[in-house]
């Protein structure tokens, strides 16, 4: 065995051959396409840290969604930025809110799509954390009826499928309780189960104007250093009646990707950032890059290390060029 015998180059020789092997394919299927949708009619406000990602109003959401359902994009994931913010977020269960508008008006218009919503209180905060504020932290317990009402309100609108960003302790548990008490039983939830506090989340939060106006979210997003503590999150969001798990970032956390899906055999999906995202564009704009293999080769890469599912700014674009 071994050289000369074997040449593991022969099967490399041409593209025809390469194609015969290749372990890893994305689809459209695999991508979520998220938006930010804001209040007004016709608005589309370039996000400055996401070049080719906007702020837009119901309107321009439905029109891209279109564009994406067409390309083959199977589901939406939408944030709220709504006109006003308070202490509790109340905004954020406001059945004739941006997000709640959009979730009837894609059904209306592409009734085929999957509406996934992200359900959190940091867009809808006056101080943008995740939950509702006591003595300078974060009240778990207290935010648990605040994100539940919030879910239901999603849930009401129409959505598929809510997915709880706020890493509070317990939460899956009480909105799934809740939405069954209200008999939405068949709304599936896709917990961000293993959410760390990164970096990589800056171009985001001026996407969806959600920074923390003091301290950070180290008091309740995960510490990056830590795999089984994401393990063990894991396990306890599949307990409280998850649907789907996800790991987020993604580039960084492809290990963690590997074990939940190799420990579950749950639905993973993996969250390809603002920050990765920007990262690749930045690059790509300057010439320092060739952008679109980089983006196919991060997509796959996220793909090969175990998700079924990828959210990603890149989704319409990607699902475009695969056909
Ligand atoms: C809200 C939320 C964030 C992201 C998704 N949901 C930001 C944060 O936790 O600060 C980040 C997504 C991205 O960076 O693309 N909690």
């Amino acid at each position: 065995m071994g050289f000369p015998i074997n040449r593991p180059r022969r099967m490399r020789r041409t593209e025809t051959l390469r194609r015969m092997l290749r372990e890893t394919r994305l689809a459209a299927d695999d991508f979520i396409q998220p938006y930010f949708v804001c209040p007004g009619r016709d608005v589309k406000k370039p996000v400055a840290a996401m070049p080719g990602v906007a702020q837009m109003s119901v309107d321009n959401v439905v029109r891209e969604a279109r564009e994406a359902w067409a390309a083959g994009v199977p589901a939406v994931l939408l944030f709220g930025l709504p006109a006003r913010k308070d202490a509790t977020g109340s905004e954020a269960w406001n059945d004739h809110g941006e997000v709640q508008r959009a979730i009837r008006e894609l059904k209306e218009a592409v009734p085929g799509l999957a509406i996934v919503t992200d359900v959190c209180m940091c867009e809808y905060t006056d101080h943008g954390h995740c939950g509702i504020v006591k003595n300078g932290d974060v009240d778990n317990d207290a935010t648990l009826e605040l994100l539940v009402r919030e879910a239901l309100s999603h849930a009401r609108a129409g959505a598929d499928i809510v997915a709880p960003s706020d890493m509070m302790d317990g939460r899956v548990g009480a909105i799934r309780a809740a939405l069954d008490e209200a008999g939405f039983a068949d709304v599936a939830i896709m917990a961000y189960s293993a959410k760390f506090a990164s970096a990589f989340y800056g171009p985001f939060r001026e996407a969806a104007e959600s920074a923390p106006r003091f301290g950070d979210r180290r008091s309740y997003q995960m510490d990056p250093p830590n795999g089984d503590e994401a393990m063990r999150e894991v396990a306890l969001d599949l307990e409280e009646g998850a649907d789907l798990v996800m790991v987020k970032p993604a580039l960084p956390y492809l290990d963690l990707i590997y074990r939940v899906k190799h420990e579950f055999n749950a639905p993973v999906v993996a969250y390809n950032v603002s920050g990765e995202y920007a990262m690749i564009r930045a690059a790509g704009i300057n010439g320092w890059i060739d952008e679109e293999r980089a983006t196919l080769e991060a997509l796959t890469s996220i793909k090969r290390a175990g998700a079924d599912l990828i959210i990603t700014y890149f989704a319409t674009d990607v699902a475009k060029r695969l056909r």
